[in-house]
């Protein structure tokens, strides 16, 4: 059932080129430079009228739609906000009816997620789900949504469903952007092609799997972790510490790399191990300039690089590579050795991986 991988989380995050592309299938018409969502297209009046777009989720469903403010604003010009399920449903949030709201969840089960979209539907809002599990609560309560298709994810941890569900809402912020006419006909294009070839790239990705190991056996008794990136890669920077927390029980945090200076620098000693999200496109020689400030206070630094760097090798005590893509695509690439490494640590401090103390795959209490 494990398909000869020793824990469902590895086969999970080795499942993910596959996942990706069953993601897009049918629905990134690259030939005909078409993008096609029933459940976007049956709304399109929908989306193109929204005021805002609101977008609801909990652990890393949220730091997915934190990935999407940046594509949907980016791209197709729509202001979003991304809250916590919890907190959304609980502030006496302002609804308006020409509001949509993105509710993201791997279950479909997730009780405050799910309460949330009850809120909104309830104030008149157009309620937009993003789900894998099929005919799931959250599936049925929304008025339209697209699944993930990544198939069954049994480990706690939440991998494929990341990538899938940045996936969905790529997909759907081009097909906004097309139809708002926000993004150039040849940006359009390069997106479709280059989303088409990340499947692959994730695959490259995942070749880094030995090397990853070696790091983390080098940090595997750290106590304290910083995870640090800036625009599209600071939900990465999150999403990556999340996984070493729930798997490892290494503290960890995730910070927008400029912020470092604002207080968490204070931690930073050679004891600390900080791993930064340093690829070529997107803010990069303000990335390295944080790098040094690290360095200079004898932070170990691990480096997620672009194939090929050099000013960043020079600086960090490791590098691990990923393939070049645009930068509005990079969350799918930088995400794959964040996962292997928390994945790594777990196993080798004997860390229960697919089951960790305290946590439950479908979160259904409130
Ligand atoms: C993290 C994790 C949790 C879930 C969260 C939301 O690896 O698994 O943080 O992401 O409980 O779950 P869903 O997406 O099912 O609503």
């Amino acid at each position: 059932e494990k398909g000869g991988y020793d824990h469902f989380m590895l086969k999970e995050i080795y499942e993910q080129p596959k996942a990706i592309t069953d993601t897009y299938r049918g629905r990134l018409l690259r030939d005909q430079a078409i993008i096609k969502m029933s459940g976007v297209e049956d709304n399109m009046k929908k989306f193109l009228n929204a005021n805002r777009i609101i977008i609801v989720a909990c652990g890393t469903s949220w730091h997915a739609g934190l990935v999407a403010e940046y594509i949907f604003e980016d791209l197709a010009r729509i202001p979003v906000e991304v809250e916590y399920a919890s907190e959304f449903r609980y502030r006496n949030p302002v609804i308006r009816e020409d509001d949509v709201l993105i509710a993201i969840s791997q279950s479909g089960e997730t009780a405050d997620t799910l309460a949330a979209i009850k809120l909104a539907k309830s104030k008149g809002a157009f309620v937009f789900g993003i789900c894998n599990v099929v005919g799931s609560s959250i599936a049925r309560e929304t008025h339209a949504g697209a699944y993930t298709h990544a198939g069954p994810e049994i480990g706690v941890a939440s991998t494929k469903a990341f990538t899938t569900q940045i996936t969905v809402l790529t997909l759907m912020a081009l097909r906004l952007a097309r139809a708002k006419g926000t993004i150039t006909s040849s940006d359009y294009h390069r997106h479709l092609l280059e989303l088409e070839m990340i499947p692959d790239k994730v695959k490259k990705a995942l070749k880094s799997d030995n090397h990853i190991k070696i790091i983390a056996d080098i940090y595997k008794d750290a106590t304290n972790c910083l995870y640090l990136g800036r625009g599209y890669n600071f939900p990465v920077a999150l999403e990556g510490a999340l996984k070493l927390k729930e798997i490892s029980y290494i503290h960890a945090e995730g910070y927008p790399a400029a912020e470092m200076k604002h207080g968490p620098i204070a931690l930073i000693d050679e004891n600390m191990p900080v791993i930064v999200i340093a690829t070529k496109k997107g803010h990069y020689e303000k990335v390295v300039s944080n790098i040094q400030e690290i360095k200079s206070r004898k932070g170990k630094i691990i480096g997620i690089v672009t194939q090929g760097d050099e000013q960043v090798r020079e600086l960090a005590d490791h590098v691990i590579e990923v393939p070049e893509t645009l930068e509005s695509l990079s969350p799918l690439l930088t995400t794959i050795p964040l996962q292997l490494l928390s994945y790594h640590i777990a196993v080798m401090l004997g860390k229960n991986v697919d089951q960790p103390r305290n946590l439950a795959k479908s979160v259904t209490v409130e």
